[in-house]
């Protein structure tokens, strides 16, 4: 069932109930500190957290409040200091932001407006509010900033203060990669009534055949390329990607740490060995892609993820999730804050896609070697500062979503974008490689 299917008001209680799942996370997220915490800088990269607490209420303000609602502002004071686009991360902390207490009121108010909204406000005619778009809109972004408070928790320095059960069990994989034939495949959607507007139109694809791997690359075959050498020959990186290398020293992805002939990682303020089965994450694009070039492969491109996500062979068609068009569960894929870190690979076969590709969705984000553009036919909407403004060739897009990333802004179609530095994200990457006419012949008979 698709929300396109849904009454007025079962429609009404999805949104309602989506708000308020997002509303209990971003609470979790800020009161698991106390109010210092919360208004320090645990990195220059990184917002203070009261900072994300108040600019998530208000873009809903924005958003719901002012323009769907059309009510009076809640405060009209305060646009300023919470637009992401005057004033950089690093410069937040000296602003004057509301205190803890203060931001917690205004999301509070801002909420309370927001369903009475709700309850009051047609979800038809209008294209802003056709099927809940902007709700579903800013129910997104509050889980987006989770993940970015997540990773500002991952950041922050003492005690742990995050707690959840460890991943289920990986299992063996039948083959480390699959073969995509050559072929034509529908890439984003034009049905899916809260996707955002990079996502769409939808549009026919043709890709080459390719071979891709079954399961992102893993802490394990990660630290065989440092023990061979990989950070210290230039061979494998790109000019970029080398330049980065030398100039932030990199020696291993981020939080990992050195112990005698052995690798711990700190997660979340608990240093441990690092898993061999578990999906690297915390490496940047250029790692991702000096690993691929040791490994003598690449990085899949963004057309080639999407096809292994969602193209089904038997039907012609492009499904929401890997596993078909209903939404996420348990057994599906490692999302939603559940666990706090990736599972290992094969922990979840009910995931797998009709490619046989496993782990596409959740556990780490997935660099890819595409620059963000948009599709053909792209229409910003409904502003132009969500996805438009970041087009061209400085981020390199990433796809499927973390174990950080919450189901509601998680789908096949869903795309993020990064700078190719950037490692303090939930990202790690799968390897592809174009295949051979004769490889192909071979697979065929
Ligand atoms: C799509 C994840 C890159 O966090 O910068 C949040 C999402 N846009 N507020 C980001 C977003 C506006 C965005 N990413
Ligand atoms: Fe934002």
């Amino acid at each position: 069932m698709t929300m396109a299917d849904l009454g007025t008001e079962a429609l009404r209680s999805h949104v309602a109930a989506q708000l308020q799942r997002a509303r209990d996370r971003s609470v979790a997220l800020t009161d698991a500190v106390d109010d210092d915490d919360l208004v320090r800088q645990h990195s220059k990269l990184m917002s203070p957290l009261v900072w994300d607490l108040a600019h998530i209420g208000n873009q809903e303000e924005l958003w719901l409040v002012r323009d769907v609602g059309a009510r009076e502002p809640v405060r009209h004071d305060i646009d300023d200091i919470y637009d992401a686009f005057q004033h950089p991360r690093a410069d937040r902390p000296t602003l004057p932001l509301l205190d803890p207490a203060e931001a917690r009121a205004y999301v509070r108010e801002v909420r309370e407006k927001v369903l009475d909204i709700l309850d009051t406000t047609p979800l038809a005619g209008r294209r802003l509010v056709t099927d809940g778009f902007a709700f579903g809109m800013i129910v997104q972004h509050e889980q987006q900033h989770d993940e970015t408070m997540l990773a500002t928790h991952q950041l922050r320095s003492g005690a742990p203060v995050l707690h959840a059960p460890p991943p289920p069990p990986g299992r063996p994989l039948p083959a480390p990669e699959v073969l995509v034939p050559a072929g034509t495949f529908t890439m984003g959607t034009d049905v899916d009534p809260w996707a955002l507007d990079n996502e769409r139109p939808s549009h026919e694809v043709h890709v080459d055949a390719y071979f891709i791997d079954t399961a992102p690359v893993t802490n394990g075959a990660y630290a065989e390329f440092i023990a061979a050498g990989g950070y210290d020959d230039e061979r494998w990186w790109s000019a970029d990607g080398w330049a980065h290398r030398v100039k932030a020293d990199l020696t291993a992805p981020r939080f990992w740490v050195r112990d005698g002939d052995r690798w711990l990682r700190d997660k979340f303020g608990v240093v441990e060995p690092i898993p061999p089965d578990e999906p690297v994450v915390h490496v940047c694009f250029h790692e991702a892609r000096a690993y691929a070039a040791w490994a003598g492969r690449r990085l899949p491109t963004e057309a080639e993820w999407e096809k292994a996500a969602r193209f089904d062979p038997a039907t012609g068609r492009s499904r929401r999730f890997p596993w078909g068009d209903e939404d996420p569960g348990p057994e599906h894929a490692n999302l939603g804050q559940r666990h706090l870190s990736p599972a290992p690979v094969g922990a979840y076969p009910a995931g797998v896609s009709s490619s046989g590709v496993h782990q596409l969705v959740g556990d780490v984000w997935e660099w890819l070697d595409s620059d963000f553009h948009g599709y053909p036919g792209f229409r910003a909407f409904p502003y132009r500062e969500y996805s438009e403004v970041f087009f061209g060739g400085d981020y390199k897009m990433l796809r499927g979503g973390s174990f950080g990333t919450d189901l509601a802004a998680c789908r096949a179609t869903f795309r993020n974008w990064d700078h190719p530095i950037r490692r303090q994200i939930f990202a790690g990457f799968r390897c592809a490689r174009s295949a051979a006419p004769a490889e192909l012949d071979q697979e065929l008979a």
